[in-house]
């Protein structure tokens, strides 16, 4: 093999990721004057928040009195009291002005007659603290709520400057003895060249790690490369074990149908044409929070009330709806529904299952987006020169289950917060240690593990047994005897790393290669979410076991940390719950049963 060098880079702020927080933090950093890099492995507008479809929260109150106390009380509620209520307040009181913002640049949100920004009803959103009914708070370019917001910003940050290094595939942290973070590690995919990125601040956006299951609604791309890369320094992730189930995946190829669809009087029904949510959640029916809805679903389908030659799915109805207000606020899942299964919505419910959709867990980060850890005493001790935003990022304002709506928020809320950071913090062009040759042999060195591997496994092979054992033994539903054959079945994932055969050996758009370095990514996360999830004997937001079917405050109110080595095994810890607020204008909200 020839000697492979580095192509040495120096700016000082690098961000991985281009989705919706990527950008927005990059464009904030650029314009506090900071020399900017944004690498990311696919083209920007590819990111996965294109795919983001009902909207974005933030009590505008445009269709009725609205209020940031009571999104902040539904999202504490909504995470099941797992959420840092500091950064769950900083959330709801910046959301307004971080959607007028996106407004002001550009997104082509849907408009009121009276031409306001257009909101509809989503899960778990009420008025009144729970008390006044739904809320319409969700603010929607028709259903392309991602799509609009992902242009809008891949052209600001272009206009601000930012410099874009496309198709480099991250592959890890350069760390200091001291635990700094100094830049990081890539690979140009369409020519194969090494590059070394230093940096003051590395900030990671890089989604989520959907991908570990057979079924979700990611994309392919979402093997959550920089969580892997925390793991890999060193550094744990956090609550791990919440993995978000989204009701309405078309059954079979897991495409979402957005919340959205309930929110403009979609309903769901069984075998016996019965409304089933009604029972479930009374009040809030169709639109309780997606983890009461899954779990419902599921519940019926087992009990032999779901639907098709099978009964192993749901119906979910569109077909009583004004034909043109599907083709004004639902056209792509009108689309979808025609393309992925075969249905005019106008005419014939859409066959839907719960789908893994999003992670609540991550790179643990206070509200300025800094990365933090546990240092001895001290659960909040900052990595310095290391950042995360976005699905990657555990802040954690969603804490044991999301709110439809409120990743979008927080993509944009933390994006600029990161970018305000840095913007208060770094100073351009400050002098950076110059790296060693001994910084990024780490990367080489697996890097070329995998390339010249001759194994008789195939990559496409060992994900496969990985997802069906995270889709089976991790589910909606869990029991600890189920979880530990999961933990045993990515333990010998793990093993069979080993025995790994890349054929491709050249490093010009190696997709072989590629793959297999994503495939590691995801076992590792795969780890710590089904031990995170085997240690966690209680139930609450996504995370639900059979056999400890309650909630245990005493115990459990805490954040869970997990640290995974070379060999899979993995190492726990945890962190307490922020039980304050940021300021004095709302009280801590007390936990309390979690009904709709
Ligand atoms: O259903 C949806 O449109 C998804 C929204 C979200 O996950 O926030």
């Amino acid at each position: 093999m020839t000697e492979q060098k580095w192509i040495d880079h120096t700016y000082d702020v690098v961000v991985v990721g281009a989705g919706g927080s990527g950008l927005r933090a990059a464009l904030g950093a650029a314009q506090a004057g900071l020399k900017t890099a944004c690498v990311t492995k696919v083209f920007p507008t590819r990111s996965h928040t294109v795919a983001a479809q009902g909207g974005i929260s933030a009590s505008l109150g445009n269709m009725g009195e609205d209020d940031w106390r009571w999104h902040m009380f539904d999202t504490v509620k909504g995470s099941d009291w797992l959420g840092d209520q500091d950064a769950i307040e900083y959330l709801c009181r910046e959301a307004p002005a971080a959607v007028y913002e996106l407004e002001h640049w550009g997104v082509p949100f849907s408009r009121t007659e009276e031409g306001k920004i257009y909101q509809r009803a989503f899960g778990g959103m009420t008025k009144e603290y729970g008390e006044g009914g739904p809320v319409q708070r969700t603010c929607a370019a028709a259903d392309r709520t991602g799509h609009a917001m992902l242009h809008t910003l891949y052209g600001q940050s272009v206009r601000n400057d930012t410099e874009f290094f496309i198709e480099y595939f991250a592959l890890d942290l350069i760390m200091d003895e001291d635990g700094t973070c100094r830049g990081i590690t890539a690979w140009k995919l369409d020519d194969g060249t090494l590059h070394r990125f230093r940096a003051q601040t590395v900030i990671l956006a890089t989604g989520g790690y959907g991908r570990a299951y057979f079924s979700c609604t990611s994309a392919h791309t979402c093997t959550g490369d920089g969580n892997a890369m925390v793991l890999r320094a060193g550094l744990p992730l956090q609550d791990m074990e919440f993995v978000q189930f989204h009701p309405t995946g078309i059954y079979g190829s897991g495409c979402l149908i957005t919340e959205g669809a309930r929110g403009e009087g979609g309903y769901l029904t069984n075998s016996e044409g019965e409304r089933f949510m009604e029972r479930y959640a009374p009040s809030a029916k169709d639109l309780a929070s997606r983890d009461v809805v899954s779990r419902a679903m599921t519940m019926e389908i087992r009990e032999g009330r779901g639907v098709g030659p099978d009964k192993d799915h749901i119906h979910l109805h569109l077909d009583h709806l004004d034909p043109a207000i599907l083709d004004k606020r639902l056209p792509g899942i009108s689309e979808s529904a025609r393309i992925f299964a075969g249905v005019d919505v106008t005419k014939e419910p859409i066959p839907v299952l719960p789908t893994v959709h999003y992670n609540m867990g991550g790179i643990p980060t206070n509200f300025h987006g800094e990365v933090v850890t546990r240092k001895g005493d001290d659960p909040d001790a900052v990595v310095p020169g290391l950042m995360a935003v976005g699905e990657a990022a555990c802040v954690s304002v969603h804490g044991a289950n999301r709110l439809g709506s409120n990743s979008l928020i927080d993509l944009v809320v933390f994006g600029r917060a990161a970018g305000n950071r840095v913007g208060d913090q770094l100073t351009a062009g400050a002098p950076q240690k110059e790296l060693t040759t001994a910084d990024g042999q780490n990367s080489l060195d697996r890097l070329n593990k995998y390339r010249n591997s001759s194994g008789s496994t195939s990559t496409a092979a060992l994900r496969l047994q990985m997802q069906r054992g995270m889709q089976s033994n991790c589910a909606v539903f869990r029991t600890g005897e189920v979880l530990v054959e999961g933990a045993e079945t990515v333990k010998q994932a793990f093993a069979d790393m080993n025995d790994i055969g890349v054929t491709d050996r050249t490093m010009i758009w190696n997709t072989d290669l590629m793959e297999t370095l994503e495939l590691d990514n995801l076992l590792s996360q795969a780890a710590v979410t089904v031990n995170g999830a085997v240690a966690r004997e209680e139930s609450r937001g996504a995370h639900a076991r059979e056999d400890f079917p309650d909630r245990d405050d005493d115990k459990w109110m805490k954040h869970t940390l997990a640290w995974c080595d070379e060999a899979g095994n993995v190492t726990l810890n945890e962190r307490p719950v922020h039980s304050y607020t940021m300021t004095d204008d709302i009280d801590y909200i007390k936990p309390k049963a979690r009904v709709y």
